[in-house]
């Protein structure tokens, strides 16, 4: 069982955020009494001043930018984005991230669309939605594109099939898949706690129909570039994957080349 509390002293204010967070989650809260080992839970959700860290026994989780950071200086150089190019983004766009995760891609596609655009990413795990929501909202990564990106985006706590089932058709231009691979590309420690959490349902063809009914212009999935799954979920457009473990399956929606 997860619980949520806060650091060993905290503010008032910290153990208001702790109990308002306690609420919105249906998570009980538990007040901090020495260690985190002795509140007795599998899990805990710690308020602290700086940041908020899920703590679980495969190791701590908390919102970093992660890649978007030398990916946004990689894009300020004029340099290409194998997920922009795949997306064929524009400023101004819309885009739905499925599956936003630490939100490293989110960032990336709303530092492109800019202040005209839209980014909503959808994560279907509460206490992930939560910690990337704070930290796409205080996090600061010293760099004022980047931070601005951050501020953007809209996070919700959905299942990406009921949230697409409820949108009018033609809702997004870019609606965007990036999945849990069935088999990780790295094994990398940084990546073990989360993919404790995190939700594994793989992608079906009735998500992908789905996702086309609310794009104006792509459907976009990113999996390893030897998946089966572009195949399997009618993607036969991929980009990318020649000098990279990743690739983008895409799906252009009818009518997409008479707008571009
Ligand atoms: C591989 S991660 C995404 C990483 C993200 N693109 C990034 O740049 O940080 C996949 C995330 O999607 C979430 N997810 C999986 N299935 C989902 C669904 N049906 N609805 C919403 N979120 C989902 C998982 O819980 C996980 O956090």
């Amino acid at each position: 069982m997860m619980v949520v509390t806060t650091s060993r002293h905290p503010t008032a204010q910290e153990e208001a955020h702790a109990r308002a967070l306690a609420e919105e989650l249906g998570l009980p809260y538990v007040a901090r009494r020495g260690s985190l080992a002795g509140l007795g839970a599998t899990a805990a959700l710690v308020v602290t001043r700086e940041r908020l860290v899920v703590h679980t026994a495969a190791g701590e989780i908390f919102f970093h930018p992660g890649m978007a950071r030398p990916r946004v200086r990689e894009l300020e150089r004029g340099k290409p984005d194998v997920m922009v190019e795949a997306m064929g983004l524009r400023p101004g766009d819309s885009v739905l991230d499925c599956t936003l995760g630490l939100g490293s891609d989110a960032i990336v596609a709303a530092y492109v669309v800019g202040e005209q655009g839209r980014v909503v990413g959808l994560e279907a795990v509460a206490v992930l939605a939560a910690v990337v929501r704070w930290g796409l909202k205080h996090y600061d990564p010293g760099h004022d594109g980047l931070r601005e990106a951050m501020r953007r985006i809209e996070v919700v706590h959905a299942d990406h099939n009921d949230y697409l089932a409820a949108l009018p058709p033609g809702s997004f231009d870019i609606v965007y898949f990036d999945p849990m691979f069935r088999e990780p590309v790295m094994e990398s420690a940084h990546m073990r706690p989360w993919r404790v959490l995190a939700c594994h349902r793989p992608l079906t063809r009735a998500t992908i129909a789905a996702a086309r009914r609310v794009a104006r212009r792509r459907v976009v999935v990113k999996e390893r570039s030897d998946s089966p799954v572009f195949a399997e979920l009618g993607l036969t457009r991929v980009v990318g994957g020649r000098k990279s473990r990743i690739a983008y399956g895409v799906l252009d929606v009818a009518g997409m080349e008479a707008q571009a």
